[in-house]
């Protein structure tokens, strides 16, 4: 697509990727994400804010071909879907300084081998002149490495967020006025991307209550044309107390997990508990991280398989204790054959997280009734711990 224009001064630049399906390798790409880049002319220089993974440079550049100067090149966050490019930009405009934070100077050099003598660093704060714009750079630490900024356009009022609240959402449309989907979207990029980092976005909104915001325009998804849209949504995120929500992903192989599954969510459902299960076999991990933005309590459902929990269950609590969410309760059923250690495995990978650890249910074989009435015991402790939150 061509340049298309935000306001006078800014163009809206980058590329909607519809095909990719996989982020970091890790992350599923349902609907695909854009990597937006930001054209800012002021009366005397001009300004790129962030540019575009380097599988797609050649569209950058081809929307960049008419520009006669690029003067800075803010460069707002290191991870090479924004900064890929910098090298290519910078080859075919020689005359562009890059502007970024005192960390991110060495990691550029690092991972993109940009000369150091190209790089200037700016303090928090700090801002430059465009001649009738001017460019406020705000330090973000950890939104979600260690060098993030953000830049304020202060004659316009838009603030660049680069990963902050964005989302993995490519659309032709530039604006979030799609709101439902915008929603989903920006939520599951919050819980895979920014999530671990709850207390750095917390104190990050704070500031940001500062600053007069007419756009937030993030380097991936739509522009929030409506900022309170998705800082309020953000604020939620971050915010206690969880829902009365428990998540519950699982495995099963030959069935007693799945019935020991099928009687919890149904005990839960009778106490007026909400369940999100996730059958780990078919199971998209972006829906599951997605459902731990807001829940108490997480059950972990798992058959053993030679004497630990099966490797589905292993990865979801591996996952879930990285990704760091305000849960507050933790569970563990399901049945075993001749013994092992399920219960202390899935416990110990899941140590990070601060979580009271209800008795756990777990059947030998088949399960019978002594064992259903320990999930309606559990049914019970976890609709207690949750009216407590009220
Ligand atoms: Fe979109 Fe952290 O890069």
């Amino acid at each position: 697509m061509k340049p298309r224009k935000i306001t006078d001064h800014v163009q809206f630049l980058g590329v909607q990727d519809f095909d990719r399906r996989l982020f970091d390798e890790l992350i599923p790409l349902p609907d695909g994400t854009s990597y937006n880049a930001y054209l800012v002319n002021g009366s005397e220089k001009t300004a790129l804010i962030d540019t575009v993974d380097p599988a797609k440079r050649d569209v950058l550049l081809e929307q960049l071909a008419a520009v006669e100067r690029i003067d800075y090149i803010v460069s707002q966050h290191t991870e090479q879907d924004h900064s890929g490019t910098i090298p290519d930009v910078i080859a075919s405009h020689p005359e562009a300084q890059i502007i970024a934070t005192p960390k991110a100077k060495p990691m550029l050099v690092d991972h993109l081998h940009i000369d150091p003598a190209r790089i200037r660093s700016v303090d928090d704060g700090e801002t430059i002149s465009l001649g009738d714009r001017t460019l406020e750079f705000i330090h973000a630490p950890w939104v979600h490495w260690p060098e993030t900024m953000l830049t304020y356009l202060r004659e316009e009022r838009i603030l660049f967020t680069c990963d902050f609240f964005g989302s993995h959402f490519a659309t032709t449309a530039i604006y979030a006025h799609d709101k439902g989907r915008v929603y989903d979207a920006a939520k599951r990029y919050y819980a895979e991307i920014m999530m671990p980092f709850r207390t750095f976005i917390s104190r990050h909104l704070t500031r940001l209550a500062d600053y007069d915001i007419r756009m937030i325009a993030p380097s991936h998804g739509p522009v929030h044309d409506d900022p309170a849209f998705i800082i309020d949504a953000y604020r939620r995120w971050v915010g206690d107390p969880p829902d009365n929500l428990v998540v519950l992903p699982y495995a099963s192989m030959h069935g007693s997990t799945q019935a020991m599954v099928d009687h919890l969510v149904a005990a839960l459902v009778d106490r007026g508990v909400e369940v999100a299960p996730f059958n780990l076999t078919v199971t998209d991990l972006g829906k599951l991280a997605e459902a731990l933005v807001d829940a108490a309590t997480i059950v972990f459902g798992t058959p053993t398989v030679l004497t630990g929990p099966h490797p589905s269950v292993v990865a979801a609590a591996y996952l879930t204790n990285a990704l760091r969410p305000k849960l507050r309760h933790a569970g563990i059923i399901g049945s075993y054959g001749w013994g092992g250690k399920a219960v202390e495995t899935v416990r110990s990978l899941a140590g990070s997280l601060r979580l009271e650890w209800f008795e756990p249910v777990i059947a030998h074989g088949l399960p019978r009734d002594e064992d259903y009435t320990g999930l309606d015991r559990l049914a019970a402790e976890i609709t207690a711990r949750h009216k407590e939150m009220t």
